[in-house]
């Protein structure tokens, strides 16, 4: 397994600068950065997969080493196909650090192989999440800084 390839996984429902600045330091690190948005979210979601996928691109074509995807079913499966050798995630605080360790042994135990890789976001971004950015868009609150404009026209148009 090449360890130069990446997955950075998750709902992205929308992507966030959190997340941007995220693949920003991994584009640093790595040859190639999958952002690997997962298709089957039990949760109703706010964008539909190909509108996510299609923001991402707009927002990460700057970036050669990094690529956006969808993936189906057990995230160690698809790391395998795509032959990478890490998956990134990013910790905001300690609130989160449960659930990625959870989710980072149950994958190793799945798929010794393959590595977690966990970084930390500036810390302006360590209390910005998706979830409180549709509540902002979604009650009319400004979306500045939180968001890319792209994304910012993409959630006035849909809570319109
Ligand atoms: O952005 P999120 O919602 O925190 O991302 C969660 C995600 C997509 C990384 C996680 O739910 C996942 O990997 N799902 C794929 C199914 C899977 O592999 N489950 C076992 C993980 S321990």
């Amino acid at each position: 397994m090449k360890t130069s390839i990446a997955i950075y996984p998750g709902s992205f429902d929308p992507v966030t600068n959190g997340h941007l600045d995220l693949i920003e330091r991994g584009e640093k690190m790595f040859d190639l950065v999958i952002v690997a948005v997962l298709s089957n979210v039990e949760k109703r979601p706010l964008f539909s997969v190909p509108e996510r996928v299609e923001m991402l691109r707009e927002v990460t074509q700057k970036w050669p080493g990094v690529e956006v995807d969808v993936f189906h079913g057990l995230l160690v499966d698809y790391a395998r196909k795509r032959g990478a050798g890490v998956i990134l995630r990013g910790i905001r605080a300690i609130s989160d650090y449960e659930y990625e360790l959870q989710m980072a042994l149950m994958n190793r135990k799945l798929e010794p192989r393959l590595e977690t890789v966990f970084m930390l976001p500036g810390e302006s971004y360590s209390y910005l999440s998706s979830k409180l950015v549709r509540e902002i868009a979604q009650l009319g609150g400004p979306l500045k800084d939180l968001v890319p404009p792209e994304v910012e026209q993409r959630l006035r148009a849909k809570v319109l």
